[in-house]
Protein backbone atom coordinates (compact mmCIF):
# COMPACT_ATOMS: atom_id res chain seq x y z
CA UNK A 1 0.00 0.00 0.00
CA UNK A 2 1.11 3.62 -1.16
CA UNK A 3 2.65 5.42 1.98
CA UNK A 4 1.46 8.75 3.05
CA UNK A 5 -1.49 8.36 1.17
CA UNK A 6 -5.35 9.16 2.00
CA UNK A 7 -8.40 9.31 -0.32
CA UNK A 8 -7.89 13.30 -0.03
CA UNK A 9 -3.90 13.57 0.33
CA UNK A 10 -4.26 15.03 -3.50
CA UNK A 11 -5.59 18.22 -1.99
CA UNK A 12 -2.17 19.54 -1.26
CA UNK A 13 -1.09 19.04 -4.50
CA UNK A 14 -0.90 20.80 -7.78
CA UNK A 15 -4.40 20.27 -9.33
CA UNK A 16 -5.45 21.59 -12.98
CA UNK A 17 -8.30 20.66 -15.10
CA UNK A 18 -10.40 21.15 -12.02
CA UNK A 19 -13.91 23.13 -12.01
CA UNK A 20 -14.49 26.12 -9.92
CA UNK A 21 -17.52 25.33 -7.81
CA UNK A 22 -18.83 28.41 -6.75
CA UNK A 23 -20.82 27.03 -3.62
CA UNK A 24 -18.50 24.86 -1.53
CA UNK A 25 -21.64 23.68 0.55
CA UNK A 26 -23.38 22.18 -2.46
CA UNK A 27 -20.23 20.27 -3.38
CA UNK A 28 -19.57 18.94 -0.24
CA UNK A 29 -23.48 17.82 0.28
CA UNK A 30 -23.18 15.83 -3.38
CA UNK A 31 -19.99 14.08 -2.42
CA UNK A 32 -20.87 12.80 0.98
CA UNK A 33 -24.03 11.73 -0.63
CA UNK A 34 -21.81 9.88 -3.39
CA UNK A 35 -19.55 8.18 -0.59
CA UNK A 36 -22.57 6.42 0.45
CA UNK A 37 -23.77 5.02 -3.08
CA UNK A 38 -22.84 1.17 -3.75
CA UNK A 39 -19.41 1.12 -5.65
CA UNK A 40 -19.88 0.14 -9.41
CA UNK A 41 -17.11 -2.54 -9.11
CA UNK A 42 -15.67 -4.42 -7.07
CA UNK A 43 -11.85 -4.87 -6.28
CA UNK A 44 -11.67 -8.33 -6.84
CA UNK A 45 -12.65 -7.43 -10.55
CA UNK A 46 -9.81 -4.61 -10.73
CA UNK A 47 -7.68 -7.22 -9.55
CA UNK A 48 -8.68 -9.45 -12.59
CA UNK A 49 -8.10 -6.77 -14.93
CA UNK A 50 -4.86 -6.18 -13.36
CA UNK A 51 -3.86 -10.50 -13.70
CA UNK A 52 -5.68 -9.89 -17.55
CA UNK A 53 -3.50 -7.07 -18.31
CA UNK A 54 -0.13 -8.45 -17.02
CA UNK A 55 -0.89 -11.42 -19.54
CA UNK A 56 -0.51 -8.32 -22.30
CA UNK A 57 2.07 -6.69 -20.68
CA UNK A 58 3.95 -10.26 -21.37
CA UNK A 59 2.93 -10.49 -24.90
CA UNK A 60 0.78 -13.15 -24.44
CA UNK A 61 -2.62 -11.09 -24.51
CA UNK A 62 -4.12 -7.85 -26.15
CA UNK A 63 -5.62 -4.71 -25.09
CA UNK A 64 -8.73 -3.74 -26.99
CA UNK A 65 -10.01 -0.21 -25.37
CA UNK A 66 -12.96 2.01 -26.49
CA UNK A 67 -16.13 3.75 -26.36
CA UNK A 68 -17.40 7.71 -26.19
CA UNK A 69 -14.47 10.58 -26.11
CA UNK A 70 -17.41 11.48 -23.52
CA UNK A 71 -20.37 10.32 -22.37
CA UNK A 72 -23.25 12.32 -22.42
CA UNK A 73 -27.09 12.70 -20.30
CA UNK A 74 -28.34 13.10 -24.24
CA UNK A 75 -27.00 10.32 -25.94
CA UNK A 76 -27.87 7.81 -22.74
CA UNK A 77 -29.95 5.10 -24.61
CA UNK A 78 -29.77 1.46 -24.03
CA UNK A 79 -29.48 1.11 -28.04
CA UNK A 80 -26.35 3.42 -27.97
CA UNK A 81 -24.46 0.94 -24.76
CA UNK A 82 -25.67 -1.93 -26.70
CA UNK A 83 -24.13 -0.66 -30.60
CA UNK A 84 -20.72 0.32 -28.93
CA UNK A 85 -20.56 -2.76 -27.08
CA UNK A 86 -21.64 -5.33 -29.92
CA UNK A 87 -18.93 -3.05 -32.22
CA UNK A 88 -15.95 -3.82 -29.20
CA UNK A 89 -17.06 -7.59 -29.17
CA UNK A 90 -16.78 -7.63 -33.27
CA UNK A 91 -13.14 -6.27 -33.04
CA UNK A 92 -12.26 -8.01 -30.62
CA UNK A 93 -13.29 -11.93 -32.26
CA UNK A 94 -10.91 -10.21 -35.46
CA UNK A 95 -8.37 -9.37 -33.52
CA UNK A 96 -8.39 -12.67 -31.02
CA UNK A 97 -8.11 -14.46 -34.45
CA UNK A 98 -5.09 -12.40 -36.45
CA UNK A 99 -3.25 -12.78 -33.39
CA UNK A 100 -4.41 -15.52 -31.53
CA UNK A 101 -4.02 -13.98 -28.38
CA UNK A 102 -6.97 -13.79 -25.90
CA UNK A 103 -8.27 -9.85 -26.09
CA UNK A 104 -8.94 -8.03 -22.82
CA UNK A 105 -11.82 -5.75 -23.51
CA UNK A 106 -11.89 -2.06 -21.77
CA UNK A 107 -14.49 0.29 -22.28
CA UNK A 108 -14.36 3.88 -22.01
CA UNK A 109 -18.14 3.58 -20.52
CA UNK A 110 -20.44 3.83 -17.67
CA UNK A 111 -17.80 6.77 -16.31
CA UNK A 112 -16.38 8.68 -18.97
CA UNK A 113 -17.94 11.83 -18.22
CA UNK A 114 -15.38 14.30 -17.72
CA UNK A 115 -13.38 16.00 -19.68
CA UNK A 116 -10.19 18.26 -19.60
CA UNK A 117 -9.53 21.27 -21.88
CA UNK A 118 -7.10 23.50 -23.58
CA UNK A 119 -8.80 26.54 -22.49
CA UNK A 120 -10.67 27.61 -19.49
CA UNK A 121 -12.42 29.50 -21.63
CA UNK A 122 -14.76 29.65 -24.67
CA UNK A 123 -15.35 32.60 -26.90
CA UNK A 124 -17.91 33.02 -29.66
CA UNK A 125 -19.08 35.69 -30.98
CA UNK A 126 -17.21 37.86 -28.77
CA UNK A 127 -18.96 36.07 -25.52
CA UNK A 128 -16.53 34.61 -23.27
CA UNK A 129 -18.17 31.66 -21.00
CA UNK A 130 -16.31 28.56 -19.06
CA UNK A 131 -15.43 26.01 -21.19
CA UNK A 132 -17.25 23.02 -21.15
CA UNK A 133 -15.71 20.16 -19.15
CA UNK A 134 -18.24 17.09 -19.48
CA UNK A 135 -22.00 16.59 -18.57
CA UNK A 136 -20.63 15.64 -14.87
CA UNK A 137 -19.36 19.02 -14.72
CA UNK A 138 -21.94 21.65 -16.65
CA UNK A 139 -23.28 21.49 -19.90
CA UNK A 140 -22.51 22.25 -23.55
CA UNK A 141 -25.21 25.07 -24.29
CA UNK A 142 -23.32 27.99 -24.93
CA UNK A 143 -25.12 30.33 -21.89
CA UNK A 144 -23.88 31.08 -18.60
CA UNK A 145 -26.16 29.17 -16.57
CA UNK A 146 -25.55 26.03 -18.73
CA UNK A 147 -21.93 26.81 -17.86
CA UNK A 148 -21.55 27.11 -14.10
CA UNK A 149 -20.21 23.92 -12.66
CA UNK A 150 -23.02 22.04 -10.86
CA UNK A 151 -22.23 19.38 -8.39
CA UNK A 152 -25.57 17.58 -8.52
CA UNK A 153 -24.31 16.63 -11.79
CA UNK A 154 -22.27 14.07 -10.49
CA UNK A 155 -24.81 12.33 -8.66
CA UNK A 156 -26.42 12.03 -11.99
CA UNK A 157 -23.47 10.48 -14.03
CA UNK A 158 -23.12 8.10 -11.24
CA UNK A 159 -26.83 6.78 -11.62
CA UNK A 160 -25.98 7.03 -15.57
CA UNK A 161 -22.86 5.11 -15.30
CA UNK A 162 -24.71 2.33 -12.46
CA UNK A 163 -27.23 1.51 -15.42
CA UNK A 164 -24.84 1.29 -17.81
CA UNK A 165 -22.84 -0.80 -16.39
CA UNK A 166 -25.95 -3.12 -15.46
CA UNK A 167 -26.82 -3.61 -19.09
CA UNK A 168 -22.90 -3.91 -19.89
CA UNK A 169 -22.87 -6.65 -17.74
CA UNK A 170 -26.32 -8.48 -18.84
CA UNK A 171 -25.01 -8.48 -21.98
CA UNK A 172 -21.37 -9.47 -21.30
CA UNK A 173 -22.87 -12.44 -19.33
CA UNK A 174 -26.70 -13.10 -20.53
CA UNK A 175 -25.71 -14.96 -23.85
CA UNK A 176 -25.78 -11.36 -25.98
CA UNK A 177 -22.04 -11.97 -26.21
CA UNK A 178 -21.98 -15.36 -27.74
CA UNK A 179 -19.48 -15.77 -29.85
CA UNK A 180 -20.95 -17.18 -32.57
CA UNK A 181 -23.70 -14.37 -32.60
CA UNK A 182 -21.01 -11.83 -32.79
CA UNK A 183 -19.82 -13.31 -36.19
CA UNK A 184 -22.99 -13.58 -37.59
CA UNK A 185 -23.70 -9.82 -37.17
CA UNK A 186 -19.92 -9.17 -38.18
CA UNK A 187 -20.89 -11.13 -41.54
CA UNK A 188 -24.13 -9.26 -41.77
CA UNK A 189 -22.33 -5.96 -41.82
CA UNK A 190 -20.33 -6.76 -44.12
CA UNK A 191 -22.94 -7.96 -46.29
CA UNK A 192 -23.96 -3.89 -46.58
CA UNK A 193 -20.77 -2.63 -46.91
CA UNK A 194 -18.84 -1.88 -50.59
CA UNK A 195 -15.87 -2.43 -48.92
CA UNK A 196 -15.87 -5.56 -47.50
CA UNK A 197 -14.57 -7.81 -50.05
CA UNK A 198 -11.23 -6.83 -48.80
CA UNK A 199 -11.53 -8.82 -45.56
CA UNK A 200 -13.73 -11.78 -46.66
CA UNK A 201 -11.22 -13.88 -46.45
CA UNK A 202 -10.24 -13.55 -42.87
CA UNK A 203 -14.24 -13.07 -41.74
CA UNK A 204 -14.15 -16.69 -43.89
CA UNK A 205 -11.63 -18.10 -41.71
CA UNK A 206 -12.87 -16.89 -38.48
CA UNK A 207 -16.47 -18.33 -39.48
CA UNK A 208 -14.57 -22.06 -40.93
CA UNK A 209 -12.58 -21.90 -37.29
CA UNK A 210 -16.25 -21.68 -35.22
CA UNK A 211 -18.12 -24.38 -38.09
CA UNK A 212 -14.58 -26.49 -36.88
CA UNK A 213 -15.10 -26.06 -33.35
CA UNK A 214 -18.73 -26.90 -33.49
CA UNK A 215 -17.79 -30.08 -35.34
CA UNK A 216 -15.43 -30.94 -32.61
CA UNK A 217 -18.68 -30.45 -30.14
CA UNK A 218 -17.44 -27.02 -29.24
CA UNK A 219 -19.82 -24.58 -28.80
CA UNK A 220 -21.26 -22.07 -26.02
CA UNK A 221 -23.62 -24.80 -24.69
CA UNK A 222 -20.78 -26.82 -23.95
CA UNK A 223 -18.15 -24.30 -23.32
CA UNK A 224 -19.30 -21.27 -21.40
CA UNK A 225 -16.46 -19.28 -22.55
CA UNK A 226 -18.18 -19.28 -25.73
CA UNK A 227 -21.38 -17.62 -24.21
CA UNK A 228 -20.41 -14.69 -22.18
CA UNK A 229 -17.62 -12.57 -22.01
CA UNK A 230 -15.21 -10.01 -19.52
CA UNK A 231 -16.32 -6.68 -20.08
CA UNK A 232 -14.34 -4.11 -18.37
CA UNK A 233 -15.12 -0.16 -17.57
CA UNK A 234 -12.61 2.84 -17.23
CA UNK A 235 -12.67 6.63 -17.44
CA UNK A 236 -10.13 9.53 -17.34
CA UNK A 237 -9.85 9.86 -13.03
CA UNK A 238 -10.03 13.64 -14.43
CA UNK A 239 -12.70 15.03 -11.62
CA UNK A 240 -10.99 14.12 -8.41
CA UNK A 241 -13.81 14.90 -5.67
CA UNK A 242 -16.05 12.46 -8.05
CA UNK A 243 -13.18 10.05 -7.42
CA UNK A 244 -12.39 10.53 -4.03
CA UNK A 245 -16.08 9.78 -2.93
CA UNK A 246 -15.74 6.08 -4.61
CA UNK A 247 -12.68 5.41 -3.04
CA UNK A 248 -13.52 2.56 -0.72
CA UNK A 249 -11.50 0.15 1.57
CA UNK A 250 -11.37 -3.34 0.00
CA UNK A 251 -12.86 -5.57 2.99
CA UNK A 252 -10.81 -8.24 1.68
CA UNK A 253 -7.31 -7.08 1.32
CA UNK A 254 -7.70 -3.94 3.18
CA UNK A 255 -6.09 -1.46 0.36
CA UNK A 256 -7.87 0.90 -1.35
CA UNK A 257 -9.38 1.17 -4.77
CA UNK A 258 -11.09 3.34 -6.65
CA UNK A 259 -14.38 1.47 -6.99
CA UNK A 260 -16.00 4.08 -10.13
CA UNK A 261 -14.51 1.69 -12.46
CA UNK A 262 -12.36 -1.25 -13.26
CA UNK A 263 -9.36 0.69 -14.64
CA UNK A 264 -8.64 4.75 -14.12
CA UNK A 265 -6.27 6.79 -16.52
CA UNK A 266 -4.30 9.94 -16.01
CA UNK A 267 -4.57 12.21 -19.11
CA UNK A 268 -2.00 13.91 -20.63
CA UNK A 269 -2.73 17.01 -19.31
CA UNK A 270 -2.79 16.00 -15.41
CA UNK A 271 0.25 13.60 -15.54
CA UNK A 272 3.07 16.49 -14.94
CA UNK A 273 5.32 15.94 -11.99
CA UNK A 274 3.30 17.05 -8.25
CA UNK A 275 0.21 16.53 -9.66
CA UNK A 276 -2.94 16.12 -8.01
CA UNK A 277 -4.09 13.81 -9.89
CA UNK A 278 -0.47 11.33 -10.00
CA UNK A 279 -0.91 11.49 -6.07
CA UNK A 280 -4.52 10.16 -5.94
CA UNK A 281 -3.62 7.22 -8.51
CA UNK A 282 -0.64 6.04 -6.53
CA UNK A 283 -2.67 5.55 -3.75
CA UNK A 284 -5.25 3.38 -5.47
CA UNK A 285 -4.86 -0.71 -6.10
CA UNK A 286 -6.93 -0.77 -9.72
CA UNK A 287 -4.93 -0.87 -13.00
CA UNK A 288 -3.58 2.55 -14.23
CA UNK A 289 -3.34 4.10 -17.57
CA UNK A 290 -1.14 6.95 -18.16
CA UNK A 291 -1.70 9.16 -21.12
CA UNK A 292 2.08 9.81 -22.61
CA UNK A 293 2.24 12.73 -25.23
CA UNK A 294 5.34 14.36 -27.31
CA UNK A 295 5.81 16.58 -24.03
CA UNK A 296 7.10 13.54 -22.03
CA UNK A 297 10.90 13.06 -21.57
CA UNK A 298 11.77 9.62 -20.57
CA UNK A 299 13.30 10.36 -17.34
CA UNK A 300 10.47 12.03 -16.49
CA UNK A 301 8.41 8.78 -17.68
CA UNK A 302 10.54 6.62 -15.06
CA UNK A 303 9.85 8.76 -11.90
CA UNK A 304 6.07 8.53 -12.82
CA UNK A 305 6.68 4.79 -13.01
CA UNK A 306 8.52 4.79 -9.58
CA UNK A 307 5.89 7.00 -7.99
CA UNK A 308 3.35 4.83 -9.23
CA UNK A 309 4.42 1.86 -9.60
CA UNK A 310 6.40 1.24 -7.11
CA UNK A 311 6.48 -2.41 -6.52
CA UNK A 312 7.13 -3.42 -9.81
CA UNK A 313 2.95 -4.87 -10.59
CA UNK A 314 2.91 -6.34 -13.82
CA UNK A 315 -0.09 -4.83 -15.27
CA UNK A 316 -0.38 -2.29 -12.81
CA UNK A 317 0.51 0.60 -15.79
CA UNK A 318 -1.03 0.82 -19.22
CA UNK A 319 0.97 3.50 -21.13
CA UNK A 320 -1.21 5.32 -23.41
CA UNK A 321 0.94 6.83 -26.31
CA UNK A 322 -0.69 9.98 -28.22
CA UNK A 323 1.92 11.13 -30.49
CA UNK A 324 0.41 11.85 -34.08
CA UNK A 325 0.75 10.14 -37.06
CA UNK A 326 4.06 12.62 -37.76
CA UNK A 327 5.71 11.92 -34.14
CA UNK A 328 5.25 8.54 -32.99
CA UNK A 329 8.34 7.38 -34.92
CA UNK A 330 10.43 9.79 -33.64
CA UNK A 331 9.13 10.13 -29.78
CA UNK A 332 7.84 6.71 -29.02
CA UNK A 333 11.85 4.79 -29.68
CA UNK A 334 13.58 6.58 -26.44
CA UNK A 335 10.51 5.66 -24.17
CA UNK A 336 10.13 2.77 -25.48
CA UNK A 337 14.02 2.56 -24.47
CA UNK A 338 14.47 3.92 -20.93
CA UNK A 339 11.19 1.29 -20.14
CA UNK A 340 12.79 -1.82 -21.25
CA UNK A 341 16.42 -1.07 -19.62
CA UNK A 342 14.59 -0.65 -16.60
CA UNK A 343 12.68 -3.85 -16.47
CA UNK A 344 9.38 -2.39 -15.84
CA UNK A 345 6.20 -4.74 -17.07
CA UNK A 346 4.11 -1.97 -18.91
CA UNK A 347 1.32 -2.75 -21.14
CA UNK A 348 2.18 -0.84 -24.38
CA UNK A 349 -0.97 0.73 -26.10
CA UNK A 350 -1.27 2.64 -29.14
CA UNK A 351 -3.79 5.80 -28.86
CA UNK A 352 -3.82 6.76 -32.52
CA UNK A 353 -6.50 9.44 -31.80
CA UNK A 354 -5.63 12.27 -29.60
CA UNK A 355 -2.43 13.19 -31.50
CA UNK A 356 -4.66 13.47 -34.92
CA UNK A 357 -7.25 15.90 -34.51
CA UNK A 358 -7.39 18.73 -37.69
CA UNK A 359 -9.90 21.59 -37.86
CA UNK A 360 -12.18 20.54 -41.82
CA UNK A 361 -11.90 23.75 -43.96
CA UNK A 362 -15.80 24.34 -42.71
CA UNK A 363 -14.87 24.50 -38.97
CA UNK A 364 -15.61 20.69 -37.71
CA UNK A 365 -12.94 18.67 -35.51
CA UNK A 366 -12.32 15.81 -37.34
CA UNK A 367 -9.20 13.20 -37.44
CA UNK A 368 -8.71 11.59 -41.24
CA UNK A 369 -8.66 7.84 -40.87
CA UNK A 370 -5.66 7.69 -42.74
CA UNK A 371 -3.93 9.29 -40.15
CA UNK A 372 -5.23 7.30 -37.32
CA UNK A 373 -3.79 4.25 -39.55
CA UNK A 374 -0.78 5.95 -39.84
CA UNK A 375 0.17 6.40 -36.02
CA UNK A 376 -1.07 2.59 -35.63
CA UNK A 377 1.57 1.44 -37.95
CA UNK A 378 4.16 3.81 -36.88
CA UNK A 379 3.41 2.04 -33.07
CA UNK A 380 3.65 -1.34 -34.38
CA UNK A 381 6.80 -0.14 -36.49
CA UNK A 382 8.36 0.73 -33.07
CA UNK A 383 7.67 -1.83 -31.41
CA UNK A 384 8.87 -4.20 -33.87
CA UNK A 385 12.36 -2.81 -34.13
CA UNK A 386 12.57 -2.13 -30.42
CA UNK A 387 11.46 -5.85 -30.02
CA UNK A 388 8.55 -5.14 -27.46
CA UNK A 389 5.10 -6.18 -27.95
CA UNK A 390 2.63 -3.55 -28.89
CA UNK A 391 0.21 -4.62 -26.65
CA UNK A 392 -3.35 -2.40 -27.17
CA UNK A 393 -4.90 -0.09 -29.26
CA UNK A 394 -7.45 3.02 -27.42
CA UNK A 395 -9.90 4.51 -29.36
CA UNK A 396 -12.60 6.70 -29.45
CA UNK A 397 -15.37 5.18 -31.43
CA UNK A 398 -19.26 4.21 -31.31
CA UNK A 399 -21.43 1.96 -32.72
CA UNK A 400 -23.70 4.38 -34.51
CA UNK A 401 -23.47 5.56 -37.88
CA UNK A 402 -22.12 8.86 -37.13
CA UNK A 403 -19.86 11.09 -39.31
CA UNK A 404 -17.15 12.48 -37.06
CA UNK A 405 -13.83 11.24 -38.41
CA UNK A 406 -13.33 11.45 -42.54
CA UNK A 407 -11.81 8.67 -44.39
CA UNK A 408 -12.28 5.19 -44.02
CA UNK A 409 -13.56 2.69 -47.00
CA UNK A 410 -17.16 4.12 -47.34
CA UNK A 411 -15.81 7.84 -47.42
CA UNK A 412 -16.70 10.23 -44.79
CA UNK A 413 -15.82 13.62 -46.85
CA UNK A 414 -15.01 16.98 -44.88
CA UNK A 415 -18.62 17.75 -46.69
CA UNK A 416 -20.09 15.14 -44.82
CA UNK A 417 -19.17 16.10 -41.49
CA UNK A 418 -22.43 17.79 -40.76
CA UNK A 419 -24.71 15.02 -41.63
CA UNK A 420 -24.50 13.19 -37.94
CA UNK A 421 -21.73 14.85 -35.92
CA UNK A 422 -23.10 13.65 -32.47
CA UNK A 423 -20.17 13.78 -30.00
CA UNK A 424 -19.91 16.11 -26.79
CA UNK A 425 -16.28 16.29 -28.03
CA UNK A 426 -13.90 14.95 -29.62
CA UNK A 427 -14.63 13.08 -33.22
CA UNK A 428 -15.21 8.89 -33.22
CA UNK A 429 -15.10 6.62 -35.45
CA UNK A 430 -18.08 5.23 -36.14
CA UNK A 431 -19.10 1.15 -36.45
CA UNK A 432 -17.75 0.73 -40.01
CA UNK A 433 -14.54 2.40 -39.34
CA UNK A 434 -14.22 0.78 -36.01
CA UNK A 435 -14.96 -2.78 -37.82
CA UNK A 436 -12.42 -1.67 -40.70
CA UNK A 437 -9.94 -0.50 -38.32
CA UNK A 438 -9.93 -4.31 -36.22
CA UNK A 439 -9.25 -5.57 -40.16
CA UNK A 440 -6.22 -3.68 -40.71
CA UNK A 441 -5.11 -4.25 -37.48
CA UNK A 442 -5.87 -7.27 -37.84
CA UNK A 443 -3.02 -8.05 -40.62
CA UNK A 444 -0.30 -6.02 -38.52
CA UNK A 445 -0.80 -8.43 -35.34
CA UNK A 446 -0.75 -11.26 -37.93
CA UNK A 447 2.23 -9.78 -39.16
CA UNK A 448 3.88 -9.67 -35.81
CA UNK A 449 3.21 -13.24 -34.54
CA UNK A 450 4.47 -14.97 -37.43
CA UNK A 451 7.88 -12.98 -37.06
CA UNK A 452 7.87 -14.08 -33.25
CA UNK A 453 7.10 -17.44 -34.65
CA UNK A 454 9.98 -17.13 -36.90
CA UNK A 455 12.29 -15.56 -34.01
CA UNK A 456 11.44 -18.88 -31.85
CA UNK A 457 12.08 -21.50 -34.86
C1 LIG B 1 -9.01 11.52 -23.83
O1 LIG B 1 -8.60 10.36 -23.80
O2 LIG B 1 -10.20 11.80 -24.03
C2 LIG B 1 -8.05 12.63 -23.66
C3 LIG B 1 -8.42 13.84 -23.34
O3 LIG B 1 -6.79 12.25 -23.93
P1 LIG B 1 -5.39 12.97 -23.64
O4 LIG B 1 -5.30 13.15 -22.15
O5 LIG B 1 -4.41 11.96 -24.15
O6 LIG B 1 -5.37 14.25 -24.38
CO1 LIG C 1 -11.05 12.56 -26.45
Amino acid sequence: MATNWTPDSWTQYEARQLPEYADKAALDRATAELAHYPPLVFAGEARALTADLAQVADGKAFLLQGGDCAESFAEFHPNNIRDTFRVILQMAVVLTYASKLPVVKVGRMAGQFAKPRSANMEEVNGVSLPSYRGDIVNDIAFDAASREPDPDRMIRAYNQAAATLNLLRAFAQGGYANLHQVHAWTLDFMGRSPWAAQYQAVAERIGDALDFMAACGINPQTVPQLNGTNFYTSHEALLLPYEQAFTRRDSLTGDWYDTSAHMLWIGDRTRFEGSAHVEYLRGIGNPIGLKCGPSLEPDALLRLLDTLDPARTPGRITLITRYGHDKIEKHLPSLVRAVKREGRPVVWSCDPMHGNVVKAANGYKTRPFERILAEVRGFFAVHRAEGTHGGGIHAEMTGQNVTECTGGAVDVTEQSLADRYHTHCDPRLNAGQSIELAFLLAEMLNQEMREREKAAA
